[in-house]
């Protein structure tokens, strides 16, 4: 067979392989031969300038593949070093809580629930009815899709007492996940430079979001029962800051709610400084043995900025929140959310809407917090019966995760890593100070897959731990 005939195969091929995905497998020699009209021969040939050039990689009694990595030439981007300097905020690697995990390992160290705990049925028909509907074709308003914002303001309603003039959907801005409110609050209410309170412990996504806004993270301690007011009082009053970010229901690794009497004595404080509340209600539909009890529900002088996220509780990829907030406050994070975003998908706020409003939502989350409870309870028995070391001072009343303390002195990255080699994924809890860590603690998410396992995560990480803690 004559070159020429080589070098077609050779075009033909590069045209295939440059819309295939890496390492997918090329049709077989026979067929080439039978599609090009070819030799075995000059097909091989092809094939060979092909690998020559690095496109594909022949695995012998396997097949024929697209190489992963195309080209051969190593990429230098030396030059935007230059242009771009030094980075404004340290750059964070994303967090554990964020990592995909393989199956056969025992994963705590997830921020999100398992599929088994999201009302799926309600969420599949919720799209499809939403793909067939007008949403699937127009563009919702800026603020959101009124009546998910008369929703939003409505289970705020639901929770203010007598005397105190609830939210009205008006107040609502319904977001693309909370973490963008929080990007935006962080950016319209603090700015550039200026002071943030924050607790501490908090949520690594709310450290990350206050780092790029060029926010000045300040640390308040919080525990089981919440931060103190005297110690929040006396940060207001030291730095001048004007708001403070915090979980006041299942916090975000602890998994503290704050007692009735804390959440009146911090936003006395908050008021008392002209300050700003920003209440993170990531696990409203989270409560094990009590309600949510928003902050919020309380203020209506303009002091609470309230953010209240779907994600986890309908699905991570219907990912619809709100932030309900008053006043100037409001429209400066609403010019904020124009600037990023624009809007917010039509299709996941009408699929949002749908699966909440089902009379079969309200039995989910009953079921979901039996689910819960009985997750809660086995990870912490399993801890107290194969990990004592790992000491878990709270049962936490809601949320996902159990918060572990472990024996001072223990080496939690040495740690994280050798429960890895063990077959377990768990959190170190640096991730969620925003400053140096108090202690050496773990997260551990008791709402990952397959709870039948946690008995022998448990035992494992016992077992490694009891290993680190003797080095
Ligand atoms: C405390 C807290 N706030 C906010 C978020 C972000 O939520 P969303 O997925 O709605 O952006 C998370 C997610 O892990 C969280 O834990």
């Amino acid at each position: 067979m004559s070159n020429d005939s080589t070098a077609r195969i050779v075009a033909r091929l590069r045209e295939w392989i440059a819309t295939a995905a890496p390492g997918a497998r090329l049709p077989s020699t026979r067929s080439l031969v039978a599609e090009y009209q070819a030799s075995p021969v000059t097909v091989q040939k092809a094939l060979r300038a092909l690998a020559g050039q690095g496109l594909i990689e022949s695995r012998p009694g396997v097949g024929t593949f697209v190489r992963a990595v195309r080209s051969a030439r190593p990429a230098d981007y030396g030059w935007q070093t230059a242009a771009l300097g030094t980075p404004r905020a340290p750059l964070r690697a994303v967090s554990t809580a964020m990592r995909s995990a393989p199956n056969d390992v025992i994963a705590f160290h997830s921020g999100y629930p398992d599929r088994e705990l999201l009302p799926e049925r309600l969420v599949r028909a919720a799209l499809t009815r939403a793909a067939r509907g007008d949403a699937a074709l127009s563009r919702p308003p800026a603020a959101g899709m009124p009546e998910l914002q008369s929703w939003f303001a409505h289970e705020l309603r639901s929770a203010t007492p007598a005397g105190v003039t609830p939210p009205t959907p008006g107040d609502v801005i319904v977001l693309p996940g909370s973490q963008s409110g929080l990007s935006s609050v962080f950016r319209a209410l603090v700015g550039s430079g200026q002071p943030l309170l924050v607790e501490s412990p908090t949520y690594w996504g709310a450290i990350l979001a206050a780092a790029q806004a060029g926010v000045r993270v300040v640390p308040v301690p919080s525990g089981p029962g919440g931060p103190d007011p005297q110690e929040l009082a006396r940060a207001f009053d030291e730095t001048g800051a004007r708001l403070f970010y915090a979980q006041p229901n299942y916090a975000n690794p602890t998994g503290a709610q704050w007692p009735a009497r804390v959440a009146e004595q911090v936003l006395d404080v908050v008021r008392a400084h002209g300050a700003f509340l920003v209440e993170d209600d990531w696990a409203h539909d989270f409560g094990i043995t009590t309600e949510a009890t928003p902050v919020a529900a309380r203020d209506d002088s303009g002091h609470v900025v309230y953010l209240r996220s779907l994600t986890k509780s309908v699905s991570p990829a219907i990912r619809v929140a709100a932030v309900i907030a008053r006043g100037p406050a409001r429209e400066r994070i609403l010019a904020d959310r124009g600037a990023e975003s624009m809007y917010v998908s039509g299709v996941l706020q009408a699929a949002a809407l749908d699966v909440v409003t089902q009379p079969a939502w309200h039995t989910h989350l009953r079921g979901l917090r039996h689910q819960l409870q009985g997750r809660r309870d086995l990870l912490v028995s399993s801890l107290r019966e194969h990990a004592p070391l790992a000491h878990v001072a709270h049962v936490p009343t809601g949320g996902l995760n159990l918060w572990a303390r472990l024996p001072d002195g223990t080496d939690v990255g040495q740690l994280v890593r050798d429960c890895e080699a063990a077959g377990v994924i768990i959190a170190a809890g640096a991730d969620w100070f925003p400053a140096e860590p108090a202690g050496p603690f773990i997260r551990l998410n008791y709402a990952g897959p397959n709870p039948g396992a946690f008995r022998e995560g448990a035992r494992i990480l016992g077992q490694v731990l009891g290993q680190t803690a003797g080095r």
